[in-house]
């Protein structure tokens, strides 16, 4: 299992990754085009987590917009390829990508918007921005009482 940056050319495959959640009853290839055109989807670098060279897991990582403060990360569209849940792929490249941004990158917080249940996300370290579905690990307590940066 690796993590690494996204190639261009994976990136059908990883729009594909979360069609069941973000499709909004779109055809696949509406959403597709809806996602190649996102300008949300550009400003981030996508993560894709591999096996065999493979990837069965992707998320994107935004930094310097949402509201994010300096040395604050975002982490959007966590998605496992569907044939591939529940194997902890999903868990893996949230805690991955969080470590690298930690350990690499020098983050203060990493931040992340919750569409679903809040548990997954509190086993992997992340706490729950008070009344809010967002959701921050930081070690610097501070954060955890900050703003909340917009939707991303
Ligand atoms: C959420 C998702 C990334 C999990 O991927 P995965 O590879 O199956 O994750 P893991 O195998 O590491 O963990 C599975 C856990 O996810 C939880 N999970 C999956 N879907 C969930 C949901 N809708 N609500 C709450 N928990 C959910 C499972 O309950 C399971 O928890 P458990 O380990 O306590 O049984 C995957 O279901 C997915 O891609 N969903 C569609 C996109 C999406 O909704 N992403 C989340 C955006 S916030």
């Amino acid at each position: 299992m690796y993590l690494r940056k996204a190639r261009e050319q994976e990136l059908e495959q990883i729009y594909r990754m979360g069609f069941d959640a973000w499709g909004n009853g779109l055809s696949m290839d509406a959403y597709l085009e809806g996602c190649r055109k996102s300008a949300k989807y550009q400003s981030g670098a996508w993560f894709v987590l591999t096996v065999d060279g493979q990837p069965v897991a992707s998320l994107i990582v935004y930094s310097g917009q949402f509201g994010l403060q300096e040395g604050c990360f975002g982490i959007g569209s966590v998605a496992t390829a569907p044939e591939m849940r529940y194997q902890g792929f999903g868990s893996q490249i949230v805690r991955r990508a969080t470590q690298i941004l930690f350990e690499q990158h020098g983050a203060k917080a990493v931040y992340l918007h919750s569409d679903i249940g809040h548990g997954f996300y509190q086993k992997l370290g992340f706490s729950r921005l008070q009344g809010t579905n967002c959701f921050c690990h930081s070690y610097h307590p501070r954060f955890l009482q900050s703003s909340v940066p917009s939707y991303f």
